[in-house]
């Protein structure tokens, strides 16, 4: 059974050894690749190689930045609660670690996924505004599944898998990308196909989530998503387009 609730003093010596492996390897793959504003974000939460994120810490400093708090999770939530509790700034998230024999492979998202990867741009204003969003519009449309389905791409397609332009540069921000070492390498590299966020796209894009993604989208700022919001609401309607 995995853990309901983070009981911080529960930690393994393999617990920390883990997490201070995958920090120095992940921020070592991301060199040079990471959005400056998950390097920001990093900062504001204080995540260090030392010490696995203690869930009460974090929520003060998220408390006090954006209102977004962690709630814990003993497995990846189904659809519907997870865009309930993004409606009420929450995030939900696993809080047990993958064991040093399953450094480079997990079947299902672990503390390092959720946390390392999801939670330091719940930090960031614009970014919380867009997710919040995702939430929001969900529980407008009373969790129709047709609804569900779209922004479930979008999800995927934006906070999992996203990629964002940073002057010349595109750069990574999806979570999906930040905590895995091949998909670090793979994002930008010329193997994978980029295209400019369109949300029509977006919608009618189905992905697979247990291979490596091979087509990306790059916004150009959190700010254009958020501010993107009414068009996104049109979109999961106008059958013509979408
Ligand atoms: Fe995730």
């Amino acid at each position: 059974m995995r853990p309901t609730e983070q009981v911080y003093s529960a930690y393994t010596e393999e617990d920390f050894e883990v997490w201070k492996i995958l920090f120095d390897r992940q921020m070592e793959h991301l060199d040079g690749k990471v959005a400056p504003e998950f390097l920001e974000a990093l900062e504001n939460v204080k995540f260090n190689r030392e010490e696995i994120p203690d869930f009460k810490k974090v929520n003060k400093i998220l408390g006090s930045m954006t209102g977004w708090q962690l709630i814990t999770v003993p497995n990846i939530s189904p659809a519907e609660e997870f865009f309930m509790h993004l409606a009420e700034k929450k995030f939900t998230a696993t809080c047990w670690l993958r064991k040093m024999s399953e450094l480079d492979y997990l079947e299902e998202p672990d503390m390092f996924h959720d946390v390392f990867a999801h939670t330091p741009l719940l930090s960031n204003q614009a970014y919380t505004d867009f997710f919040q969003s995702m939430g929001l519009l969900a529980k407008k449309y009373n969790f129709d599944k047709e609804v569900i389905l779209k922004l479930q791409r979008l999800y995927w397609f934006t906070i999992e898998f996203g990629l964002i332009r940073s002057g010349e540069d595109i750069k990574i921000y999806g979570a999906g990308i930040i905590s895995s070492k091949g998909e670090t390498q793979h994002a930008l590299s010329d193997q994978s196909v980029k295209h400019d966020f369109d949300i029509a796209q977006i919608y009618k894009h189905d992905f697979r989530t247990d291979v490596i993604q091979e087509e990306y989208y790059v916004i150009e700022s959190f700010d254009q998503l958020a501010g993107a919001m009414d068009v996104i609401e049109r979109a999961l309607f106008d059958e013509v387009k979408a």
